[in-house]
C-alpha cells in the first residue's frame, strides 16, 4: 500500500506520464461490475509492509466496485478524472465511513474513495463521482456478506474448515443458485485462508439515480490473487475462515 500511496502521489504531480504507463480500459469491454470485499483478519495478518487499523472487527470490508470484462479481468482507467472535489467527499463522509471505511493504517477514507473512483469508477460510463459513491454505499449496505456467511453456518473458527462449495452455497442464497463468484485465499501449505471475495452485478436500469441492479454469474477466471481458493478442488474441506 505504501507503493500505492507513492504512485498516487506521483500521479498527482505528473498525472499524464504515470497514466500512460497504466492500461487504459475501454467502456465497450465492460460486461459487469464486481463488488470486491476483503476479509480483514486474514488480509491484515499477511500484509507485508503496511499495517491495518488496530482492533478492526472480524468482517468483510468493501474494497470497491470494479468494472469487469467478459474474461473477468477488471477494466480500469477508462478516462482521466480530476480528484473528487472535497465538497463531494464531505457529503459522503458520514455514510461511507460506515459502509466503506479504509482498513490500512495511514490510508484516509477520502484517498481510498478517490482512488477507487479514478481507477475503477471511471469505467462505469458517464457516472460521476457522486453516482459511483452512492452506488457503492447502496451495494455495501444491502449486501452484508459477513452476515450472510454467519446465517448460513459459515463461522469464524480455528478448527472447522469449509469447502469452497459450502462458502459459495452460502453466498448463492443471496445472489442466485449456481452463480459463480471469486474467492481469494492466502495459501499456507495445503490450507487456504479466505482473504477476499467478489460477486458480480449488473445494472438493470440505466438511470444512475435509482441504482437498480441484479446479480449475475461472474465470468470464469483463474487469478492467483482474486480467485484461488481451494485450487480448483471445490469439494475438499480446506478453507479456513479465521
Ligand atoms: C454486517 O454484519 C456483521 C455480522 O452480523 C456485523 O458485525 C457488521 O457490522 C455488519 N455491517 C457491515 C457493514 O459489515
Amino acid at each position: 500500500m505504501k507503493t500505492l500511496v507513492y504512485v498516487l502521489f506521483l500521479a498527482a504531480l505528473v498525472s499524464n506520464i504515470v497514466y500512460t504507463a497504466q492500461s487504459i480500459g475501454e467502456y465497450k469491454d465492460v460486461t459487469h461490475y464486481q463488488y470486491a470485499i476483503t476479509w480483514a483478519p486474514t488480509y491484515c495478518k499477511y500484509l507485508i509492509e503496511d499495517h491495518c487499523v488496530p482492533n478492526l472487527p472480524d468482517r468483510f470490508f468493501m474494497h470497491g466496485i470494479w468494472a469487469g470484462d467478459a474474461s473477468g479481468r477488471t477494466v480500469d482507467n477508462c478516462r482521466v478524472e480530476p480528484p473528487i472535489p472535497i465538497g463531494v467527499l464531505k457529503k459522503f463522509e458520514a455514510r461511507l465511513s460506515k459502509s466503506w471505511p479504509p482498513i490500512i493504517q495511514g490510508m484516509t477514507a477520502f484517498r481510498l474513495w478517490g482512488h477507487e473512483y479514478r481507477k475503477h469508477g471511471v469505467c462505469l460510463k458517464d457516472w460521476t463521482a457522486t453516482n459511483y459513491l452512492n452506488f457503492a454505499d447502496r451495494v455495501s449496505l444491502n449486501n452484508n456478506i459477513t452476515k450472510l456467511l454467519e446465517t448460513n453456518g459459515i463461522k469464524i473458527s480455528s478448527t472447522v474448515k469449509y469447502s469452497r462449495g459450502a462458502i459459495e452455497k452460502a453466498i448463492q442464497t443471496k445472489i442466485g443458485a449456481g452463480f459463480s463468484m471469486y474467492l481469494g485465499c492466502q495459501q499456507v501449505g495445503t490450507l487456504y485462508y479466505l482473504k477476499s471475495a467478489a460477486i458480480c452485478i449488473k445494472k438493470i436500469d440505466d438511470t444512475k439515480i435509482l441504482n437498480v441492479y441484479e446479480f449475475v454469474s461472474c465470468p470464469q477466471r483463474i487469478d492467483p490473487n482474486y480467485n484461488n481458493c481451494g485450487g480448483g478442488k471445490t469439494e475438499e474441506e480446506n478453507i479456513f475462515l479465521l
